[in-house]
């Protein structure tokens, strides 16, 4: 039998309720906030991931779903979702235009990670990229979003928090944990030995304890920040506190894309395991030049949804609209006319076959419908309908014509 490859899973009709409630809650909130869905293609140029991600990333050294198509192109699924929105707004010119534009997408992603649970290969992220904005406002605009998604879906988090600098405090910061991590020695692992000339930030995030223990002496990002990124930075946690969202100030996320400058954050969940983090994002005001535009500030997050699903709690499903059905074969003309005109303004589902009084309710409790209308010999010879309103639980005999006139 064939089977789904490692790490790439179906979603079928129970798990389907979950994942669209999810992306209906998510979508919601977004348009509040005045975003726009963008959708941009699942196979890009390689060459956009190397120049956006990083050569030195993970994601790009090691992850991708890279390959030369018919044609001879080197091409690749996407792992993340900022690289090719980046890329349709150069493309379409919006660079060139400016004013502020805000989009979000929900879709695949792809990475070539060893699976486990909450890590697959295939696994859907809802993102969020703002451009046009480098008031550190929209960063708060940012968290927010995801906090109100979250606290709509009703799954609790912990926030955390770092300023990675810009070009004119990150090169000098570099240059002094390089001397740091050399002053290391041999006691660093093989990965951190390889970070340390390409990306030497990313040694903070190793996952090696001893490498871990070297670097809690690390010089910080937090107190080499230049005027304006400090400036930002405490502006960014005031506006969190005055809006009661708690974070932890996390020296040590430097997040595992190239692209983010100054602000940079994670949503991590203590309830599911080793891979925690929920959502990511950060500023990105190089990227835009990166990718040949016009330079622009920008920024954004995404959320995953598989490490989401088996957190969400859906509420429970309110009762709606109206189950008709008929006691009798000749009782059914008037039950569809009612229905007609229910429709107009709400749901009216008819059941067809004549039954009883009490299969009816059934039939409409299993539907989860808020009123059953039944029509049986007494209410079509006194031109009346019988109506139950199940959550009130009372009963009504209401003239036909009442209804009929809406
Ligand atoms: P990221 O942190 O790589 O950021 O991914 C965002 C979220 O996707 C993670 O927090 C996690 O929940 C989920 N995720 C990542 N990899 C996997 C996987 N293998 N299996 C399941 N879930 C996963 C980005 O991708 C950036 N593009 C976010 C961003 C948007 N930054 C600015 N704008």
């Amino acid at each position: 039998m064939i089977q789904s490859l490692r790490g790439m899973n179906d979603i079928l009709s129970d798990n389907y309720e979950r994942f669209e409630y999810f992306i209906n809650t998510a979508t919601t909130i977004t348009k509040r906030y005045g975003f726009h869905y963008i959708e941009t293609p699942l196979l890009e140029e390689t060459a956009l991931f190397k120049r956006s991600v990083g050569e030195s990333s993970d994601i790009v050294g090691k992850e991708m779903y890279q390959f030369t198509d018919k044609g001879g192109n080197d091409v690749c699924l996407r792992p993340e979702g900022t690289a090719g929105v980046v890329r349709a707004f150069v493309q379409n010119k919006l660079d060139k235009k400016g004013g502020i534009h805000r989009f979000f997408y929900h879709g695949s992603m792809f990475r070539y990670e060893r699976p486990q649970k909450g890590r697959l290969r295939q696994f859907h992220q809802f993102g969020v990229e703002s451009f046009g904005v480098a008031s550190v406002y929209e960063d708060a605009l940012m968290i927010m979003m995801v906090s109100d998604i979250l606290k709509a879906l009703g799954i609790g988090y912990r926030l955390k928090l770092n300023s990675l600098g810009d070009q004119h405090c990150m090169p000098a910061y570099r240059e002094k944990l390089v001397r740091f991590i050399e002053s290391c020695g041999d006691a660093i692992c093989g990965d951190c030995e390889r970070r340390k000339l390409t990306n030497p930030i990313r040694v903070l995030d190793c996952k090696n304890e001893a490498c871990q223990s070297l670097y809690a002496n690390a010089p910080k990002l937090i107190d080499n920040l230049c005027g304006e990124c400090e400036s930002d930075f405490n502006t960014l946690k005031t506006i969190l506190d005055q809006h009661a969202i708690s974070y932890e100030v996390d020296t040590h996320l430097v997040r595992g894309l190239d692209y983010y400058s100054k602000t940079a954050f994670e949503f991590v969940s203590d309830n599911i395991g080793s891979q925690s983090a929920i959502a990511g994002g950060g500023r990105y005001d190089r990227l835009i030049e990166f990718l040949d535009g016009k330079p622009t500030p920008a920024v954004g997050f995404a959320l995953g949804i598989e490490r989401l699903m088996e957190l969400i709690v859906i509420p429970e499903p309110i009762r709606e609209g109206y189950y008709l059905g008929a006691m009798e074969e000749e009782s059914l003309p008037m039950v569809l006319k009612a229905a007609e005109v229910l429709r107009k303004r709400d749901k009216a589902v008819v059941e067809y076959k004549p039954r009883k009084l009490q299969d009816h309710l059934k039939g409409a409790d299993k539907i989860n419908a808020r009123y059953c209308v039944v029509v049986g010999e007494n209410e079509r010879l006194n031109n009346t309908l019988w109506v139950k309103d199940l959550d009130e639980k009372t009963e009504s005999l209401i003239p036909f014509d009442d209804f009929y006139k809406g």
